[in-house]
């Protein structure tokens, strides 16, 4: 078992990470009660978790909005929870960021306490404090993580056990993340993930602990110097900026992680592009990404001209429309004022029509 902290001054908080470990959470509570939040999907894990009430909870992208935080509130009132108890959140990303949410909001913010059970949800999500929802906008549109709060979890304990259910292309989506993170700068990470693919995909629990371990290392480290996403934090958007565009067309279905690694190849040719990396590093990254089953192009060519478009309204609300995050010789670079041809030849290395 191997435990991080992440370093907060008062707000500081451990992330436990292990096999058959769920039963950590309850030596480290201290609240006087405690509410659940759980995915559904996990029903089976949480009676080794005791709570005083708990909720079920369907999670999904179109479930991730506002009225359910609404309904979780009304579950916590009736259930007695105060300002001197806690949220459990068991799940996924989704469960994660809306029991964040609810935490943060709830007679303005109680104790949240994280149980990932997705990889993606271990390695990055349940990590750094973002909680939300998705916003339906007024032309029905879901515009992702519209709504929400940086609110730290008080503990994050990532039980890898709990990834044998997990279906394996979510698996792989987490994989994507652990990718990203990887080349942001950490030859271990990426030598782990080069040479233990099988036992990866296999769900081998003593690879899947350093996997996970030195991943959320990586966020970690990220986040602590930079909690609000003022500067360096945004080096974690590596690829997503790609992906955030093809993410919602829905004759792609991919799910986010897999758009996360066509974003990967993406960034990585647009580097190349901009001379800050060799072709050999982009083969390195469309290698390692294909070999874990995830895409490294669209399944559909998809117009330069639209996914450009795309980006720019996503780009709108994070306030720069040239700004990329980049790979250089040592990891992750903001790169400012892109050339919009570079990125067009970018998306044209995925699949993109040009013209
Ligand atoms: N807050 C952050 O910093 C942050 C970072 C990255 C992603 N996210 C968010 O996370 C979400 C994606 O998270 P995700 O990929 O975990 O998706 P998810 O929560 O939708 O889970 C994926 C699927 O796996 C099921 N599942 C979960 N654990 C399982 C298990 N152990 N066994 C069997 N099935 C299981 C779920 O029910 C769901 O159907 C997105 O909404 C994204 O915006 C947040």
């Amino acid at each position: 078992m191997n435990t991080l902290t992440v370093q907060f001054g008062n707000r500081s908080y451990d992330i436990i990470v292990g096999a058959g470990c769920l039963y950590i959470v309850h030596e480290r509570i201290q609240n006087e009660s405690t509410f659940m939040l759980f995915d559904d999907n996990i029903r089976q894990y949480t009676e080794s978790i005791t709570s005083s009430a708990s909720m079920a909870f369907h999670a999904t992208e179109q479930t991730k909005v506002l009225p359910s935080i609404e309904t979780i509130c009304q579950s916590m009132r009736s259930a007695g929870i105060d300002r001197s108890s806690a949220l459990i959140a068991m799940g996924g990303g989704v469960t994660g960021d809306v029991g964040g949410y609810a935490a943060a909001s709830y007679m303005r913010g109680i104790p949240c306490i994280q149980i990932p059970t997705t990889l993606l949800a271990m390695v990055d999500a349940s990590i750094g404090g973002k909680t939300g929802v998705n916003m339906q906008a007024s032309d029905g549109e879901l515009i992702k993580n519209m709504i929400g709060a940086f609110w730290q979890p008080s503990l994050v304990v990532a039980d890898v056990t709990t990834l044998k259910t997990l279906d394996e292309r979510q698996l792989r989506c987490g994989v994507a993340e652990c990718i990203k993170h990887a080349l942001l700068g950490h030859g271990d990470l990426m030598a782990l993930l080069q040479s233990n693919r099988e036992a990866i995909l296999n769900c081998d629990e003593e690879v899947l602990i350093e996997l996970v371990t030195q991943s959320a290392a990586i966020k970690k480290e990220v986040v602590e110097s930079d909690e609000r996403e003022t500067g360096s934090r945004a080096l974690l958007n590596l690829g997503h900026t790609f992906a955030h565009a093809i993410e919602p067309i829905k004759e792609l279905d991919l799910y986010h992680g897999e758009a996360v690694a066509i974003g990967l190849c993406a960034a990585t040719a647009l580097s190349e592009a901009m001379g800050r990396i060799d072709a050999a590093k982009v083969d390195c990254v469309r290698e390692l990404v294909s070999s874990y089953g995830l895409p490294t192009s669209l399944p559909i060519p998809q117009s330069v001209d639209m996914l450009n478009e795309r980006m720019r309204s996503d780009k709108k609300h994070e306030g720069s429309t040239t700004r990329f995050i980049v790979l250089g010789e040592s990891g992750g670079e903001i790169a400012e004022d892109v050339d919009e041809q570079l990125v067009a030849l970018a998306w044209a290395s995925v699949g993109g029509q040009l013209g």
